[in-house]
């Protein structure tokens, strides 16, 4: 079974912008300064065409000699010295306004149909680069308490839209206007105006092709169902037993997982032991990754991503689950359990119901598990419905985007038929699990947007320079054949294969879940964190970023300098605040104070951000998967919030 790790406040974009904010951050200037004498040697020739500027490769904006990416779309000018380690020098960024694309790839024509499975070495030769692996870093994690209270004022997701949509436009003339204030002459000013005005207009002028829009006979609309909660709630269980009684793990599989569990001790976790794959998970009983799985309900296609409950591990569940159209919250009936999941201070219920609201998800599905303990009671059921629905009305969910079901995975019942028990069908009469997940809203799927498609999980094979890249496409399709840019390298590579559901298919759309199989690029240029996207519209790549965060509750005050833990898709990297611009009001969104000292628990605020490397980035209010954040410090999250500006 497929393993990967995979969030943003759906808060309204602020309108206001301070003039001063482009003043100089001279360490960071300087740092930078240095990484280009660094390169220098390495330049090629023919990039000093006009003195103090260099053409970007992708966009051929001339740039300011002393930056490092690009103004107008963020590639780096050196992309080989910059992101990969190997540093190779005979390779030049893509240039696919000088040569035509079929010249950079190479032998792409023929549409495959191979599997994945058979089109990459076997796994003992392949290099398997999972997130999990980078994201195993132990971070301690405590609690987070806040009543999200900000989030609820901020309004449900149509009301962003529309304010969104309207910022866009004056937030990007903006952006502009300051970049053309800096050290620029008037020919610059005119000619970034110009490129502005050629993008925008590019963008409104994308129309999918028409194989894009096409319907999908036969196939079902994928949901992406993130299944979280506190630790040991039963999450892996709930999915097991759902594959099982879905037909996805067969009877001889299930009675294997049973037999290998009972001989360590752990016959309590066959059906988790499906999902939780790893000899550390089974041997602690613990998730520590997200696990990636699929059924078919009557509507939906369901994709399951299994997350980590443990405090440890709440990085990897951020960076599986923000794959999620919605959420089944796993909670734990029993006595001191839930109550356990709801403290202040380490439960998990309470820091995932957060982090998915702010990862945009709306509709939850809240299974309340291990209902056989607490002797399927309806007064437990109604207390922790009265106690829990107070919190997610604080984080911003609206009760009819709730729906509560009491089951139990380990005596199956109220799963995927009506429940059996008479003690639970003398007082429920709501709909079964599967049936709940059947009667979520279909989300939202943008096909009429450029393609973007953030990386999970890469799948290296080296020796036959094969590389498969493993995510959600965000926004577009891509189809066998497809050129397609990837960043932040900013090479063109071509889509040799796709998989969808473990078997392969020839198109994938907005919302889906897969595997693509890339050819004709260095496979050291393909890594997690990157995104897959149209090229004509490569993603900004930064380093500096303005952000509107909501603080969640925290013990240290965030100051100007201090270090933090940014998380963006997939994306993680150290970051300092360098600026605290103002205070936002909770209710009106507007400036309340300018420049504070500090920011604390439930303050919302406009803050820049330096990283330590760059991202792929995009404002919210164009890219909502590449514009959401996190910041974390002292292992635990911090703040929620959504990219502004990329500066
Ligand atoms: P993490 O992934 O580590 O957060 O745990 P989890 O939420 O996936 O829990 P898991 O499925 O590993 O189950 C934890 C324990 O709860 C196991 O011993 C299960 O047998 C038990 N459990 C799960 N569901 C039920 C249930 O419905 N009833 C009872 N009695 N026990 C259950
Ligand atoms: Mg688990």
């Amino acid at each position: 079974m497929p393993r990967k790790v995979k969030y943003g406040v759906d808060f309204d974009i602020d309108e206001e912008d301070d003039d001063d904010v482009w003043t100089d951050y001279s360490d960071n200037e300087s740092n930078v300064q240095v990484e280009v004498e660094e390169n220098e040697n390495i330049f090629s020739a023919d990039e000093y065409t006009k003195a103090g500027v260099w053409r970007c490769s992708i966009c051929t904006f001339d740039n300011d000699e002393g930056v490092v990416a690009c103004d107008i779309c963020g590639v780096f000018r050196h992309p080989m010295v910059n992101i990969h380690s190997n540093g190779n020098k005979e390779t030049v960024p893509s240039k696919f306004n000088a040569y035509p694309l079929d010249d950079f790839v190479s032998s792409s024509n023929h549409l495959s149909t191979v599997t994945l499975k058979d089109s990459i070495e076997d796994s003992s030769s392949s290099e398997v680069v999972r997130n999990r692996k980078k994201l195993n870093v132990i971070l301690k994690t405590t609690e987070l308490e806040s009543s999200f209270l900000e989030l609820e004022e901020a309004g449900p997701l149509s009301i962003c839209e529309s304010t969104c949509s309207s910022a866009i436009e004056a937030k990007s003339e903006n952006v502009m206007c300051t970049l053309a204030k800096q050290s620029l002459g008037a020919d610059s000013e005119c000619s970034k105006n110009q490129i502005k005005a050629e993008t925008a207009t590019r963008r409104s002028q994308y129309r999918p092709e028409k194989w894009m829009n096409g319907n999908r006979e036969g196939t079902l609309m994928q949901l992406n169902l993130a299944i979280v909660g506190h630790v040991d709630s039963g999450k892996s269980t709930l999915s097991g037993r759902l594959l099982n009684l879905l037909g996805r793990i067969s009877e001889k599989e299930m009675r294997k997982f049973e037999k290998e569990a009972k001989s360590k001790g752990k016959g309590s976790f066959a059906y988790a032991w499906a999902l939780d794959e790893s000899a550390e998970e089974r041997e602690r009983g613990i998730t520590m990754t997200v696990a990636v799985a699929y059924f078919y309900s009557k509507k939906y296609h369901v994709v399951i991503l299994d997350s980590p409950g443990h405090r440890d591990f709440v990085p990897n569940m951020i960076n599986g689950a923000n794959q999620a159209d919605a959420a089944i919250l796993v909670i734990d009936a029993s006595v001191g359990a839930f109550e356990a999941g709801i403290d202040g201070n380490r439960g998990q219920t309470r820091e995932h119901a957060q982090l998915i609201r702010s990862f945009g998800v709306d509709q939850v599905i809240v299974a309340i598990n291990k209902m056989d303990v607490v002797e399927y009671s309806k007064e437990r059921f109604d207390s922790i419905k009265g106690q829990l629905g107070t919190f997610l009305r604080g984080c911003g969910f609206r009760d009819s985007c709730l729906t509560w079901v009491p089951i139990s995975a380990m005596e199956n019942q109220n799963l995927v038929t009506a429940a059996s028990d008479v003690r639970l069908l003398s007082w429920y009469k709501g709909p079964f699990l599967l049936d709940a997940v059947d009667s979520l809203q279909p989300p939202v799927r943008d096909v009429s947007k450029p393609l973007i498609m953030p990386i999970c999980d890469v799948i290296k094979s080296r020796s036959v320079g094969q590389v498969a890249a493993s995510g959600k496409v965000e926004a577009g399709a891509l189809q066998c054949g497809l050129k397609v840019l990837v960043m932040p390298s900013g090479d063109l590579a071509t889509v040799r294969s796709l998989e969808r559901d473990s078997q392969p298919c020839d198109i994938t759309k907005a919302g889906d879940n897969v595997v693509v199989c890339l050819q004709g690029i260095d496979v050291s240029h393909v890594m997690a964190g990157g995104v897959l996207c149209h090229p004509d519209f490569p993603v900004a790549v930064a380093t500096h970023l303005e952000l509107k965060v909501l603080m969640l509750d925290v013990a240290v005050p965030v100051l100007v300098g201090s270090q933090m833990e940014f998380h963006i898709h997939h994306s993680k990297e150290a970051a300092r605040v360098v600026k605290i611009l103002s205070l936002l009001d909770s209710k009106t969104g507007k400036v309340s104070k300018k420049a504070p000292r500090c920011l604390t628990t439930k303050q919302s605020a406009l803050i820049e951000v330096m990283l330590d490397g760059a991202v792929c980035v995009e404002e919210f209010a164009n890219c909502r998967a590449l514009g959401r954040v996190f910041l974390r410090a002292y292992g635990k999250t911090a703040a929620v919030g959504i990219v502004t500006r990329v500066i």
